[in-house]
């Protein structure tokens, strides 16, 4: 058996940043709410017009991973591409990676798990690379959120929530399976699939309905989400992920060098820490900057906390995340 590591890691935010007071301007809200509730201050949206869409994005953090893992996209073996926001219905977005970056007509699979994505991505890599299936795998987190937003006070308590954004690493095979992704642990509970949802168009709303409708109070095709629930189950399902993740590695909470947090919103961050006793150095956060990129969040965040020099050599990273799904899992890596 190999393991599966990480040799190459990127990102790509869109340019156009939305501070709190430019969502007030939208919507009945303000700066010291969202940064109470949330910690988030700004978010990047794709401007219209700009070409950015889910796939777009995904394409350039996934050109600056292969270009730092110091190999040529005819290098790479298989795509995983994790988003709720594809740019069609169907296909996903792994083929039109393969496309925009002219690579050899290798395997593309596009994962659903929402806030989750990456975590089950990176699992779903290292079996094939575990296997011998593969040897080089590109993954992708990618979300457009900000086309398919209430950006009226009615959507309010989730829209200020949610920004673009794109990362990308590539995971390759390794004979030393003292480093690389050490363990994996995925969960899913659906009976909580409407507490976080968008429910249209899908086979039980589909399109024509909707317009035929012609009814303005149709928040369907709106993300919704019951706000206080999800928060408290997030509380909860975070810290057994990372719980189970030490466990099944003989690792204590002292020996997390990085935990990457998904980004869904600081307090459950720091909820997390103060749980573990962790210090603010072993935690990484940039929900101030980007809010919560559901399933490019850990990846920006892991691709951010690698530029900062926040993670070395040896080190054990613990990647965690919870949301729609309800989806929840852990990561734990050497590095
Ligand atoms: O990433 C996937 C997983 N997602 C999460 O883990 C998110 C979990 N949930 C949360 O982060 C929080 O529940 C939110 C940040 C979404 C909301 O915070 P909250 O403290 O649960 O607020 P709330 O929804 O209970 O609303 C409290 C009040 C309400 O007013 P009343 O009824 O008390 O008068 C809302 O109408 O805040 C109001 N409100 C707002 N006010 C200003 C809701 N959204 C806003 C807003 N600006 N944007």
């Amino acid at each position: 058996m190999y393991n599966s590591r990480i040799i190459g890691l990127g990102k790509y935010v869109p340019d156009n940043i939305i501070t709190n007071d430019d969502l007030s301007k939208m919507m009945d809200t303000n700066d010291a709410w969202i940064q109470e509730r949330t910690g988030i201050q700004e978010r990047r949206w794709i401007k219209e017009g700009s070409g950015d869409t889910s796939a777009v994005m995904g394409a350039k953090a996934a050109r600056i991973a292969i270009e730092r893992a110091g190999l040529t996209k005819d290098d790479i073996d298989f795509i995983v591409f994790a988003t709720l926001s594809p740019d069609y219905y169907f296909p996903g977005c792994g083929v039109q990676i393969q496309d925009i970056l002219d690579m050899p007509t290798v395997g593309a699979l596009d994962i659903r798990n929402q806030c989750s994505g990456f975590i089950y991505a990176v699992s779903v890599a290292d079996q094939f690379i575990k296997t011998g299936m593969y040897n080089n795998i590109l993954v992708i987190g990618a979300e457009y959120h900000s086309g398919g937003l209430d950006k009226s006070t009615r959507g309010r308590s989730v829209s200020v929530i949610f920004g673009d954004g794109a990362g990308a690493a590539v995971m390759t095979r390794t004979e030393d399976n003292t480093i690389g992704v050490l363990s994996s642990h995925l969960h899913s509970e659906g009976k909580h699939a409407e507490e976080l949802v968008v429910e249209g168009p899908s086979i039980r709303h589909w399109v024509p309905e909707i317009l035929e409708a012609n009814n303005e109070e149709d928040t369907s095709y709106y993300p919704y989400m019951n706000g206080q629930f999800v928060f408290k189950h997030a509380v909860v399902r975070f810290s057994e992920a990372i719980v189970e993740g030490l466990t099944a590695n003989n690792l204590q909470k002292e020996d997390i060098d990085m935990l990457i947090p998904h980004q869904a919103n600081l307090r459950i961050s720091q909820f997390i820490q103060k749980k573990f006793g962790l210090r603010d150095d072993q935690v990484f956060n940039n929900i101030q900057k980007y809010g919560n990129t559901t399933a490019a969040s850990v990846i920006i965040a892991l691709t951010e906390a690698w530029e900062e020099g926040k993670i070395n050599d040896g080190d054990t990273v613990v990647l965690a995340a919870f949301g729609s799904g309800f989806t929840w899992g852990s990561v734990i890596m050497k590095w």
